[in-house]
């Protein structure tokens, strides 16, 4: 990325040089490939006298308090951490221009006492279908918005500001949150280049908030949002061993987000740990008049915050856990079902109950045997039952009604889209490889059969719609009912797609923690919670004990440091092991 240096040098320029020297690193920014097989690979240094690898956002507060560090430093210190990695990994889009004076002002702040809560000097990244107003793009990855401008910050991003947070900058993201194709490279954008994860750079990384959630995974950035349609949030964080929230539908706003569906899109949170990624949500949530879902949580948000709900391992003795073993954890391999059985033993030897025996009801409609298929009831021979019609109906309407707002654009529909992708087959694919690119295999399929629509929602749609929605969220209800008793929540392997596809349609909640590592490919995954509709409460709070369990225990079985695995590798696509 040679505008991203070329700004990095601007920015950094003399400021760079006093400031490093007064840090004393010695560490090079560009490691040599001798160094390749040691453990310390791409070794993260310090930030002055503050230790910044794994540093929780409480730490960074507690340092900016004490007079230790800065949020300017700390701003430094990342734009540093991603000099180091974004060669490897590209999980920045762009780099806000302002973030400098944007931290300069929050320390002015700090200075003369006014202090706006715990994310104030933090710095942070939006995925890049996340709009900002200022001096950066919103294109979800495409050059076809490039220029364009937005009506104003997407409420989420309004909200973080609001809570001092900084804005450092847009993440790289899989182009259009993967509603462009059916076969493509995750991770990849035109404008963004090949998002990896830092623990295994030839596979796929996770998507489609991939460089949200690598970015975190690599201590290259405090916290990041995301996009959820169908997995968006919980797939890259599980497979970057980071913390991914993935709110109930209606609880953080869309509004000014780059969408997909309306009955499935949901912003999201990544942090190192569950108290990161909860100050987060905590800062997002709440009603937004531009967005009528979030005026469904009314009454079912408690005053005051998800923070309250943290708690440690000993409330584990209160819980009942269900395992929806037919549903999912059949389909989890050998060496990834021992880890996280063990992993479920220590929850159990904490004091938890973990019952073996419910399921979601009508799973076999609902999720394909094999793989994650959103278009798994046409597969039956359904289409009137298929996630993937409500959402290509969806997605023609939505486009529609977010590119009206833009400005200095002419770019109106999904059809002045799909045109530009054919007439720039060299950087967009708009065509199947080998006329398009290797990222997009299938060329823009996705957009072709959303297209077709011409979201029109005839009857086919109003059942899809209603079948998708009853079922899973049936399915999942029903589930956490366990002989009239309410379950403290569904615990499940995230690896396997097809428990976030459960998730999607519903509109239902999930979090995710890093759990493990497998051992063929270096990529860790997770465990992850499911619940019902605003059961947010719950999952911080059992994702906390978990956690605790985790970090206390002994057992190492949480998140480890990125490895890099294959860092010399530049493979487009990546591999889907
Ligand atoms: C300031 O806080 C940081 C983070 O907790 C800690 O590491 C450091 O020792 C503290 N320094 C002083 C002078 O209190
Ligand atoms: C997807 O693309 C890859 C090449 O990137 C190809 O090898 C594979 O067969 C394709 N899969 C399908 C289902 O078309
Ligand atoms: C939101 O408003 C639109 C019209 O602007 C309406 O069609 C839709 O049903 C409303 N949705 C909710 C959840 O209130
Ligand atoms: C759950 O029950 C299934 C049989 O339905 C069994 O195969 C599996 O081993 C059980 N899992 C646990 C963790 O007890
Ligand atoms: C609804 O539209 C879809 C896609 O355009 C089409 O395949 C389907 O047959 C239509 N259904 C009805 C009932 O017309
Ligand atoms: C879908 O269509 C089939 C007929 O092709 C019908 O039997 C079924 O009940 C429909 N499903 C729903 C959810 O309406
Ligand atoms: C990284 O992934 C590739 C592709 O699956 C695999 O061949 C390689 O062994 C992995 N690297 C490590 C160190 O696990």
């Amino acid at each position: 990325m040679r505008p991203m240096r070329l700004l990095l040098a601007l920015a950094l320029g003399s400021v760079w040089e006093t400031w490093a020297q007064s840090i004393g690193t010695t560490t090079s920014l560009f490691p040599s490939q001798e160094n390749a097989n040691t453990p310390a690979l791409f070794p993260m240094p310090p930030c002055g006298q503050f230790n910044l690898e794994e540093a929780t956002i409480d730490q960074m507060q507690q340092a900016m308090s004490n007079g230790t560090l800065t949020s300017q430093q700390l701003v430094l210190c990342y734009m540093q951490r991603t000099y180091q990695t974004q060669e490897y990994i590209s999980s920045l889009l762009q780099l806000n221009p302002d973030v400098l004076s944007i931290a300069a002002n929050m320390d002015a702040e700090r200075k003369s006492s006014i202090f706006r809560g715990p994310l104030h000097g933090i710095p942070f990244t939006v995925k890049e279908n996340i709009a900002t107003k200022d001096n950066m793009e919103t294109t979800a990855g495409s050059w076809v918005l490039i220029g364009s401008i937005v009506p104003r910050d997407a409420h989420v991003v309004a909200r973080l500001r609001e809570a001092g947070a900084v804005l450092f900058g847009k993440a790289s993201l899989s182009e259009w949150a993967d509603m462009r194709s059916s076969n493509y490279s995750e991770g990849y954008s035109p404008r963004g280049g090949q998002a990896r994860s830092p623990y295994n750079l030839t596979v796929n990384p996770g998507g489609s908030s991939s460089g949200s959630a690598a970015a975190v995974g690599a201590n290259a950035i405090a916290f990041s949002l995301g996009t959820e349609t169908d997995g968006s949030v919980i797939n890259p964080a599980e497979r970057n061993a980071v913390v991914g929230f993935k709110p109930t539908v209606g609880l953080t706003s869309r509004a000014g987000v780059i969408p997909e569906s309306e009955h499935q899109d949901s912003v999201g949170t990544f942090g190192r740990t569950v108290r990161d990624a909860v100050y987060a949500l905590d800062a997002i949530y709440g009603i937004d008049p531009r967005d009528n879902y979030t005026l469904a949580q009314d009454s079912k948000t408690p005053n005051g915050g998800y923070m309250q709900y943290m708690t440690g391992k000993d409330d584990l003795k209160d819980a009942t856990f269900g395992l929806p073993w037919n549903s999912f954890w059949t389909f989890v391999d050998d060496e990834q079902k021992t880890i996280l059985l063990d992993l479920l033993a220590l929850i159990e030897s904490a004091g938890a109950t973990i019952i073996n025996e419910t399921e979601i009801t009508n799973y076999e409609k609902i999720v394909s045997p094999t793989v994650w298929n959103w278009d798994y009831g046409t597969t039956r021979g359904y289409p009137n039952e298929s996630e993937y019609t409500v959402v290509k109906v969806d997605f023609y309407n939505n486009i529609k009604t977010y590119l009206s707002e833009l400005e200095n654009t002419n770019v109106r529909s999904l059809e002045d889209i799909v045109q530009y992708n054919y007439d720039n087959d060299g950087s967009e694919g708009g065509n199947p490889w080998p006329l398009g690119i290797s990222a997009f295999y299938s060329g823009q399929d996705g957009f072709l059969a959303s297209l077709e629509t011409k979201g029109v929602k005839n009857e086919t749609y109003v059942q899809a719609l209603e079948f998708t929605q009853r079922s899973t969220r049936e399915g999942i209800d029903s589930a956490l009912n366990y002989k009239g008793q309410r379950l403290s929540g569904l615990l499940v392997p995230p690896d396997i797609g097809q428990t976030y596809q459960t998730a999607a349609p519903a509109g239902y909640p999930m979090v995710t923690l890093p759990a493990g590592v497998h051992s063929n490919t270096g990529m860790p995954f997770g465990l992850a919670i499911m619940q019902t509709a605003f059961g947010e409460a719950e999952l911080v709070k059992w994702a906390s004990a978990i956690e605790d369990l985790q970090l206390t225990s002994g057992n190492t079985i949480r998140r480890m440091l990125p490895r890099w695995h294959g860092y010399l590798e530049r493979n487009i696509p990546v591999l889907n092991v």
